[in-house]
């Protein structure tokens, strides 16, 4: 039996050195126990070790476990230091293995993931700066947050991004950020008094809120737990909820109202008036393209959707799969194609061969748009705007990911890749290079096989579809 000491609660780094050590000597993951800082130790008695750190090559694991690991132990589970052990354990034998998403530890990896990053989300939304001035007239801003994982580092280079003029620290019970207009540096966790309890940026908060508060995102957020009441008492403007609410139907109404009467036309005046300042040419890679469209008002949808969908997958994938919008539960894992028509896809991919960790998914609009109807969300289709106005985010991703391949699924993407002339009518099951040298196939979107309620019609369509997959394949293969 072997314990192993970490120094610190989410360095992935460390686990992986650690873990490294630890398959050269073969140790097997029942003979390892891990120990969190300012942990109980374990109970077994094990010989205790520290972390060690080797240059030697023990085999490679695929980059996706590498992107899930960094999330993963962010999670406040103290078993995910094992799990991920056990898992890279399994990997070694079977490079597979994430793609078994029935298996119990690639699902716990799933679920520790999405708890994280929703989380790091919830941050992002509910931080609250207070100002501090000091004798000399300078102002600094502190807010204190208590997320449920720990997230503050993943987090960070969003608040870089929003705040970079000022300089500010934020306080949590594990660690503490602190950003002087040019670098970042960690500290120690702190306290709720760390952080002053009254301030100038209050009012401020209070008229912006009041300003943007949208009744039919707060009774999701509160049917989902999503927005605990514990984030409630640092928000300065928790405080007019209550009136707020009480305008909340008739605010809902004006909204849906105002939604299906404004024509497309003014949608892109707004939009233009809203786009972010940032411009393409300063977004330098996938992942900065996946932090700056946090920010992203290009179009109006952003005030409903709980977090904007980004796309997934490797950067070297020589395939890019191109579906519509994110619908309810893509919304709130903020990952794509998770929900049914996800699951249609899937399945189908499995059929025909295509690994899906191996191609980039994404959506040609990436906010959901929805109405609330009861406690559903019905699912409603972008406009001709709102599809140009996303055409931004996926040409970042077409210029990054450098597909050689694009498969665009439903009618929405084949317009957005293809031209608002071009149907899928016309286009689906064939290549077509277009003028710039794209390579774009196209195919029905899997939601479109849910729908189909004469079952002999449906099981004719799901035919076509895994056959355009398998068209899909072969253009692959031929790619090799
Ligand atoms: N439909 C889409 O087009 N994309 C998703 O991510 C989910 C459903």
């Amino acid at each position: 039996m072997r314990s192993i000491h970490l120094s610190s609660l989410n360095d992935f780094a460390e686990w992986r050195a650690a873990a490294r050590g630890l398959l050269l000597e073969a140790m097997a993951p029942e003979d390892v126990v891990w120990v969190e800082p300012n942990g109980a130790g374990d109970l077994f008695g094990a010989e205790e070790s520290p972390v060690l750190v080797t240059g030697r090559k023990v085999g490679t694991v695929p980059e996706k476990f590498l992107e899930l690991g960094e999330a993963a132990i962010c999670h406040s589970d103290p078993e995910r230091f094992a799990l991920l052990y056990r898992l890279l354990w399994r990997l070694m034998k079977d490079r597979t293995l994430l793609q078994a998403r029935s298996d119990p530890d690639v699902g716990r990896l799933d679920r520790l993931v999405s708890a994280v990053r929703r989380d790091a989300h919830k941050m992002t939304a509910f931080v609250r700066f207070k100002s501090i001035v000091d004798d000399s007239g300078l102002e600094r801003f502190a807010a204190w947050f208590e997320p449920e994982h720990y997230v503050l580092e993943r987090v960070t280079p969003f608040f870089v991004r929003r705040f970079t003029g000022m300089m500010w620290a934020i306080i949590t019970p594990y660690r503490s950020a602190y950003w002087n207009g040019e670098t970042v540096e960690f500290g120690p966790g702190g306290e709720k008094a760390d952080v002053p309890a009254e301030d100038a940026m209050e009012p401020v908060w209070r008229s912006y809120f009041a300003s943007i508060f949208n009744p039919a995102r707060l009774k999701v957020a509160m049917m989902k737990s999503e927005m605990p009441v514990k984030y409630w008492r640092n928000l300065p403007e928790a405080e007019l909820i209550p009136s707020l609410i009480r305008g909340a139907r008739e605010a809902e109404e004006a909204m849906i109202e105002r939604q299906a009467s404004i024509p497309p036309s003014r949608h892109l005046r707004k939009m233009e008036r809203l786009a972010p300042a940032v411009s393409g040419e300063e977004i330098g890679t996938v992942d900065a393209a996946r932090q700056a469209i946090d920010g992203c008002k290009r179009c109006a949808l952003y005030e409903n959707a709980t977090q904007p969908v980004f796309g997934e997958g490797p950067e070297t994938a020589e395939v890019m799969f191109v579906g519509e919008q994110p619908g309810d539960q893509e919304d709130l894992a903020g990952k794509p194609f998770v929900g049914p028509a996800g699951q249609v896809f899937d399945a189908a991919l499995r059929l025909v061969g295509i690994e899906r960790e191996r191609v980039y998914v994404t959506n040609a609009v990436k906010h959901f748009k929805f109405v609330p109807r009861g406690r559903k969300r019905l699912h409603q289709r972008p406009n001709a705007g709102e599809v140009q106005a996303c055409k931004f985010w996926l040409g970042l991703e077409r210029e990054f990911i450098k597909p050689e391949l694009v498969v665009a699924m439903g009618a929405m993407a084949v317009s957005s890749l293809m031209g608002s002339r071009v149907t899928l009518g016309l286009a689906r099951s064939k290549l077509t290079v277009l003028a710039d040298g794209a390579r774009i196939f196209a195919t029905v979107h899997p939601s479109y096989l849910l729908r189909i309620p004469d079952r002999q019609l449906a099981a004719a369509e799901q035919e076509r579809f895994e056959d355009d997959l398998r068209e899909v394949k072969r253009l692959m293969e031929e790619m090799k």
